[in-house]
């Protein structure tokens, strides 16, 4: 008899903690800020079945799946029509969903999704409006891991008619949406990354986790310029205390290897994206990627920095004309500093000179360069000479 008291009290134990650990559930997927790759950037509309496979190829086989690019995330553009019963299938750019999913899982990787909670996404392809429930159980039969809600039409069709003029009344409309497409996908009992996108309305940072947003985009749409990737950059100041583990402020995806950028503007992109501990979501052609593209994404110290389990955004610390100096506090106690020129016209005439002191350190570091991956030392006032839009990446293990 007591031993069977003993099980049950063991049991219900069991449940209880089981129980505690509930609401956190959603918290359990993104406890780094999420890495992998997003058809948008390059692909726009051209996006289909055979490119994504081709994806999916060129994460494991360029090395990326194994420093950590975990997710391959399909846009806008897959939608079709909704049958009689309102379930939602695909266009002809994308013949068998749930093959798709298996073949992606197959390689050890997981898919994401593209939605919006208005009646048409961003590109005019069907939204999930009053399908909420419907499309989230569909994704889990497909499998989808991820999912990025874009608002898109729900500004006109919605906000916009619903509360004319009204804007603290269109903002409410706007959290109720995204909360109705939280609880759908947690009904659904798959673990989906949710991803809210809406371009920093209303503060996003200050509401998304309350509406189980894993991350948030805090911006419009990046595009592959250093104007672009400074400006949205610019626009994370401040919101360090938002991020942490399970919600993250998101910059938009990365455009590392597109456009015209240099390897120093691709090197300061994926410098300033680690140090603010942003979601790592490369948007670029993977299976044409050069290699100077490949290892800048798959630098494995430069990715640790974004993945540093403390999951604590960077800050700007000081900034001196065009230049700009971040840290980022590590785990065990560890700083990453970024020093960015953002400027044209910064010579030997006139270098930048380091204020350690600033940053709360006192005299010279031992520090490493993560981009050449040699050990030196910095010191007060130390004179930097860094060329137009490119970045010293430092971390120092033991600040003093
Ligand atoms: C935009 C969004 C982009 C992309 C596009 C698709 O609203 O910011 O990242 O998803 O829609 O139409």
């Amino acid at each position: 008899m007591r031993v069977f008291s003993t099980l049950l009290a063991t049991v219900a134990a069991v449940l209880f903690l089981a129980c505690i650990s509930c609401p956190s559930r959603a918290q359990d997927v993104a406890q780094t800020p999420p890495m992998g790759w997003n058809s948008w950037n390059y692909f726009a509309e051209k996006v289909d079945d055979k490119g994504v496979r081709a994806a999916a190829d060129a994460i494991v086989a360029s090395g990326m799946r194994d420093a950590g690019y975990v997710y391959v995330n399909i846009d806008d553009t897959w939608e079709g029509q909704r049958d009689a019963k309102g379930v939602l299938h695909t266009n002809s750019k994308f013949p068998d969903m749930k093959g798709l999913a298996d073949y992606v899982h197959s390689k050890g990787l997981k898919i994401g999704i593209y939605s919006s909670p208005g009646p048409k996404t961003c590109a005019g392809y069907e939204g999930s409006l009053g399908y909420e429930e419907q499309d989230a159980q569909l994704y889990a039969s497909w499998g989808i891991d991820y999912l990025k809600y874009d608002l898109c039409s729900f500004i006109p069709e919605v906000m916009e008619k619903q509360a004319p003029n009204d804007h603290p009344a269109q903002m409410r409309l706007m959290h109720a949406a995204y909360d109705k497409m939280a609880k759908a996908l947690k009904a659904t009992g798959r673990p989906m990354v949710f991803s809210l996108c809406q371009y920093g309305f209303d503060a996003v940072w200050e509401w998304a986790p309350s509406v189980g947003g894993n991350l948030w985009r805090t911006t419009g749409d990046i595009a592959p310029n250093m104007y672009s990737i400074y400006a949205n950059m610019s626009l994370q100041a401040g919101l360090s205390s938002y991020a942490g583990p399970g919600h993250w402020n998101d910059p938009d995806m990365l455009e590392v290897g597109n456009g015209d950028l240099t390897l120093a503007e691709n090197r300061a992109h994926f410098s300033m994206w680690a140090i603010l501990a942003a979601p790592l979501l490369a948007g670029n052609d993977l299976p044409h990627m050069k290699p100077e593209i490949r290892n800048i994404l798959t630098n494995r110290e430069v990715i640790a920095i974004d993945q540093d389990k403390l999951g604590q955004q960077g800050s700007r610390v000081y900034v001196e004309g065009e230049v700009e100096v971040w840290t980022k506090h590590l785990a065990g106690g560890a700083l990453a500093v970024a020093v960015l020129n953002v400027g044209d016209t910064r010579y030997s005439t006139h270098p930048f000179h380091l204020n350690l002191s600033s940053l709360g350190l006192h005299g010279s570091q031992k520090a490493r360069d993560l981009w050449t991956g040699k050990e030196f030392e910095l010191t007060e006032g130390m004179a930097l000479e860094l060329p137009s839009h490119d970045v010293l990446l430092a971390r120092i293990a033991a600040p003093k």
